[in-house]
This record gives structure tokens, sequence and C-alpha cells, in this order.
């Protein structure tokens, strides 16, 4: 095991899984790209060796929904902790949402945040655009000068775009933006405002107001409906209720360009664990039933939910340590969603492993239109690949996340499955479960 990052090393004894399929192989790496796969391979002097025995060599993971909080959040995380949290999580490319300070709805703060993605050399760092300017829905965003910066996914992520008349609108200018898509976060304020936790049983025992799942059903089969009419593809965000599920499934059935995404939390969480009215398990859209969950399960089986995307959404100590109803929504998920995956929805046999990397890697990264990533791993192609340990149990310490943030859900759950390397662009960025830079 080299023991800083090389450009020149051979991936020995791991299973290849990707879109082509599963096979035995040894993969060589070189200057960046892969450029050889094959059985068996005896490496050069020249040449170090990655230990992957036990392992799946992967596509690296593509997450469509992380907030790296800079600029103007940076307390709570930066590019750079962002970046490292996701490339120990597997991940070599995340798109960054817009609700920082100032928002990405400008070409300026769209630019910086680009760079600082170059910088840290950790993972790929896509950024989006925002709809709306400063995303608060009543005017576009200049869509187009964001576009030709290379942003193709356009969402006022944290907020949902509330009038229709503007959604139909930034749907019309993105049909003219090749490989845009429009990402709705499915909330309608005039349902979910006020609320705090998923509308049921548990918010009227707690005495907490809730946020309807009809909230996001209302929103989602609006956007369907413009979608039809306009043609441009439609994503939708951290999908949480089951009557999504069932939306987006008969509107694939009628061939409509939609996509649609769920949070680890979202299949392995419900609206019980608010009973403690700790904030950790505050999130918008609000953790749901098991109802919910069943569905969502059903969904990522059957082909309607494309993605599992984290909402990775980091929030310091002192802002989550208020009293439920007061503190931010949002949980961390770059360093658990892999192993809540394999734990949750591998182990369990509801999704295949071949099928769970492809909501983690190809499948997202072909929403996104990244061309060097979710790639099948073969020569010629640029060398961004995830080594998974699929039975390796190991237990989630907070303190030890490279997030700045500390707030997980998950924290002292034992999850089975972690990344053993991630190699970004050739470099070796995480070598035995610990970033190198
Ligand atoms: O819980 C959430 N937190 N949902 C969002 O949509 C935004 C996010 C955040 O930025 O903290």
């Amino acid at each position: 095991m080299p023991s800083s990052p090389r450009s020149q090393f051979v991936i020995k004894g791991g299973q290849v899984v990707d879109a082509s399929g599963s096979r035995r192989a040894d993969v060589r790496v070189r200057d960046g790209m892969i450029v050889d796969v094959a059985a068996d391979m005896t490496t050069s002097e020249d040449e170090a060796t990655v230990d992957a025995s036990g392992c799946v060599v992967s596509p690296g993971l593509v997450d469509l929904h992380v907030h790296l909080r800079e600029p103007g959040d940076e307390e709570a995380e930066t590019v750079e902790t962002g970046t490292r949290a996701a490339a120990r999580g597997g991940f070599t490319a995340v798109v960054a949402m817009p609700n920082t300070r100032p928002p990405l709805d400008d070409a300026a703060v769209v630019s910086s945040v680009l760079a600082a993605g170059a910088a840290t050399g950790l993972c790929e760092v896509v950024s989006s655009g925002c709809i709306t300017v400063g995303r608060d829905g009543r005017e576009l965003a200049p869509m187009g000068e964001l576009h030709a910066l290379g942003v193709r996914i356009f969402t006022d992520d944290g907020a949902c775009v509330a009038h229709a008349g503007m959604m139909r609108r930034a749907l019309e200018y993105a049909a003219s933006l090749p490989g845009a898509i429009v990402a709705e976060h499915a909330e309608d304020d005039t349902l979910a405002a006020g609320g705090h936790m998923h509308e049921g049983a548990w918010s009227s025992r707690l005495g907490i107001p809730g946020r309807p799942s009809v909230a996001e059903t209302v929103i989602v089969a609006r956007d369907i409906e413009l979608c039809a009419v306009t043609g441009t593809p439609v994503h939708f965000l951290h999908c949480s209720a089951a009557g999504t599920v069932d939306l987006v499934r008969a509107a694939k059935a009628r061939g409509l360009p939609v996509t649609a995404e769920v949070a680890p939390h979202h299949f392995t969480l419900t609206d019980a664990c608010c009973e403690g009215f700790d904030p950790a398990f505050k999130v918008h859209p609000p953790l749901r039933t098991d109802a919910d969950i069943a569905a969502l399960r059903v969904g990522l089986a059957d082909g309607t939910i494309d993605a599992i995307a984290t909402d990775h959404a980091p929030h310091t100590p002192e802002s989550k340590e208020h009293p439920f109803e007061e503190a931010p929504p949002g949980m961390l998920g770059l360093e658990t969603a892999l192993a809540l995956t394999l734990t949750e929805l591998v182990e369990p046999g509801i999704v295949d492993l071949a099928d769970a990397l492809a909501l983690l890697s190809w499948k997202p990264a072909a929403i996104a239109g990244l061309e060097h990533q979710g790639c099948d791993v073969a020569p010629g192609a640029v060398a961004n690949l995830a080594v998974i340990d699929p039975a390796m149990a190991w237990q989630v310490d907070a303190r030890r996340l490279a997030s700045r943030a500390r707030n997980t859900p998950f924290a002292g759950r034992t999850l089975t499955g972690k990344v053993r390397h991630t190699i970004f662009r050739g470099e070796l960025v995480v070598v035995d479960g610990e970033a190198t830079k």
C-alpha cells in the first residue's frame, strides 16, 4: 500500500462492478487514466499496489445534492471540508446546492465555488445555479450566463418555486440551454410553512406543527404537468412521500423526462425518531412514516427512483443546539450514504449491489451529464473510482467525520460497508478510509 498518493498503481484483487456487469479484474491506473483492466496483473517496479482483496471496485459515486455552505456559512462547512467528506464517502463528484450566502444566482459566485472545488482536488465540484434571483421566486436568474459557465442543474433548493407561472417560464427558458435540467424542492409553502416535522400521528402526539405529505405531492403533480407542456427535464430532489413515488412512476409511464432522487435518511428513518425532540432528526422535507419508507424502497427497487442523493446539510453544533422548533433543518449524509444503502437496501435484498451502485454512481452521473463520472471501468476512462469493502462493519462516530459539522442522526449506529480507497482523476485521495490531503 502506498503511503502517499501516487499516479501509477494497480488496484489488485477486487471485483469490478459497473454498468456493464461484474468481473474479477485488476485495474492499472497511470497519469489520471485507467490504462488496463485484466485478471492477475503483474506490477512493474515503478508502480504501487493498492490492495482491493474482498472489495468491490466501482466507478466513483456521484452525489446530486450537497450543501457545501461556501460562500457564507464556512463555520458549518467549506468546499474543502465538504469535498473531503465526499471523498471519504466514495464520491468523486458532488453537485453543490445554491442556498449559499450570497446564493448561486450570479456568475461570479458560481465561478468562485468552481474555483474552490478545483483547488481542493478531492472530488469534482459541480455547481448548480438558481432558478430565480435570490431563490425568492420572483425573477428568473441569469440562467444563460450560468449555463455558459457549465451549470446544467438549475434549482432553488431549500425553497420551492412556489409560482406555477414562474416554474413554467424557467422550464421554457431551460429548453433552450443544452443539457439543462430543472430540479425542484417540492414543498408547497402554503401547506408546509410553520411545520417542523411530518404531519401525522407523531406530530399530534408531540405537539409539533406538521409538514404534510400533500405539500410535496401537489408540487410534484404540478411540475409533472409543466414538464409535459414544456418538454424540459424535471428532477425531483429529496423525495420523501409515498404519493410522490406513484406520481413519478405514472409520469415515466407517460414517457416524460422526469427523474427523482431519494436521500438515505428518507428510506431509513421515520417521524417516530422525533420523539426525543432531538434536532438531529429535523429535516426538510421531514422524515415520514413506515408506509412512506416502504413505498420509497419499492421505487428504488423498480427503477422509479433514479438516484440516491444525500442532501448533505451541515449545521454548526451551536445552531442545532436549539429547541426542535427553532433548530435549522438538515443532516449530514456524505460519509454514511454508501453504508446506509448497503445495510438497509442491499443486505435485506431490496436491491442488489450493482443496482445500488447504479443509484449512487452512473445514474446520477447521467442525470447531471457528467462525462467523466460513472463511466465503465475500462481502458481510456478517467480514473474516478471507489474501492468498497461491502462486508466491513463500522460504527458511526460523529467526532471522526471529515465534515466540519457533526449533525448526523446516525451517530452510534453500526453499519456494514465502508469505502476503503477513493481515486479521483487517478490520484488516491482516500487510502484505507482516510483522506490523503
Ligand atoms: O433539511 C434541509 N436542509 N432541507 C433543505 O432543503 C435545505 C437544507 C439546508 O440547506 O440546510
